[in-house]
This record gives structure tokens, sequence and C-alpha cells, in this order.
């Protein structure tokens, strides 16, 4: 387990100042810029394209951790590889080879993630772990900002853990869903070690993100 890395999630940006926002997270101590892609199929909301993360990308260098919400999911990989993801990660309901969508986004020279829904079981990783880079936990219901941590996901929090140590792997364990002041220690006790927050980064306007990020983490 790393020191806690925190990846605000632009959705609860401001999508009308969305460059200027991702340059306010990025230096309010940022670590990742979570991005939310949702094809009002897979889950009940539409966001962000790659044409959006390719305008974003020139407005910083941190990690681009691009969430997809998406399915079938194969035929975009590539056009956000080619916008600037560093990090792809998608559900295993997304397409019917998720092994092959992981060895796609490998072969594209991306990080691979995988994102677990409230009910999909930690299992559901066991046969990919020698190629993931990243599992992210879902900690609520996919589709929107602003819905309440399911405390379910701590168990599978503390199970992935003892997977990813017994791999011997470096790889990321991240939360996303319901993360605040109150939420984030649970999580990283649990075993999480980066934690996606919109609502709580974004509370209040740019002149509150680094404290709102350095709250998250715990260190302020
Ligand atoms: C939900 C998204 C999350 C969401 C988190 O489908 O994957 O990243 O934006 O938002 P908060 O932190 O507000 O729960
Ligand atoms: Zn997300």
């Amino acid at each position: 387990q790393h020191s806690t890395r925190i990846a605000p999630s632009i959705l609860s940006a401001d999508f009308a100042n969305l460059g200027e926002e991702v340059r306010a997270v990025d230096e309010a101590g940022a670590d990742y810029i979570h991005i939310d892609v949702m094809d009002g199929h897979f889950v009940p909301n539409l966001t962000i394209g790659p044409g959006v993360v390719k305008a974003l990308r020139p407005h910083s260098r941190k990690i681009f951790d691009v969430h997809l919400m998406i399915s079938p999911v194969d035929a975009f990989v590539t056009a956000f590889a080619e916008a600037g993801a560093d990090i792809i990660t998608v559900h295993p309901e997304a397409g019917p080879h998720v092994h092959r969508t992981v060895q796609l986004i490998k072969s594209l020279g991306k990080k691979a993630g995988i994102s677990l829904n409230p009910a999909t079981s930690v299992d559901a990783v066991d046969h990919l772990l020698d190629q993931l880079d990243l599992i992210l936990v879902m900690s609520v219901n996919p589709g929107f900002g602003g819905q309440t941590f399911i405390p379910g996901a701590l168990n599978k929090i503390e199970a992935l853990r003892r997977k990813i140590e017994a791999s011997g792997r470096d790889i990321d364990l991240e939360v996303d869903g319901g993360i605040n002041f109150e939420t984030a220690p649970s999580a990283i006790a649990a075993g999480a070690d980066v934690l996606v927050a919109g609502t709580a980064t974004f509370a209040g306007g740019p002149g509150n993100y680094a404290a709102n990020i350095s709250r998250i983490r715990g260190t302020g």
C-alpha cells in the first residue's frame, strides 16, 4: 500500500470551465485526474468523449485516470489512448472478453485497470492480476456523483489488498464513490491507496481545492 493519492473526479467540476478546473486541481495537489466516461447505456448518464480528453491534455501533466463506463468498450479504447489517457479502466461487464480488452489497453502502452461494481465479486480480477496496473472498487453504483458510500465496499477493498499483496505486483487499489472527509479514513485503513473524490474535492469552488484535497488525504 503506497501513500494515499487523490484523484479528483472532474464530473463535479464546472463543465463550462473544464480546462481551468483541471489546472486548478492539479495545482491544488491532485495526483491523478479522474475522468468519468459514460455512454447512457452501460450507465444512465452521458458525459465525456475522447475529444474532451484530448482538449484537456495540455492543461495538466498529471496522470489522466480514465474510467470507462461504456459498453461495448473495445471500439473506444484506442481513441482514449490517443487522446492522452495514462490509465484506462474498464468494467468486466462492458464486453464479452475483458481479458482481451485488458490486452488491448496494454498493447497501446497504457496502464490497465478493472472496475468492480458494488455487486461484482472481487474474484473477477483473479485471471487478470498478471496484467493489471489498477483495481477500482466502486463504492456507489456508477452513473452519478454525489451518492452515498456503500459500506460493503470496505470488505472488498480488504480482500483485494490481500490479492494484490499475494500477487507481488505493484497494482493501485482505487476506491470511487461517496469519498469525503468522513469515509476516506476507513477506505485507507481497508487498504485503498488511490481515492477518487468528486463532490468532496470541488466543494466550495477553486479557493477550497487545496484544503479539500489535503483533508481527504488525511494530511490537513
Ligand atoms: C460514479 C463515478 C465517480 C463519481 C464520484 O459513476 O465513477 O467517479 O464521479 O463522485 P463523488 O465523489 O461525488 O461520489
Ligand atoms: Zn469514476
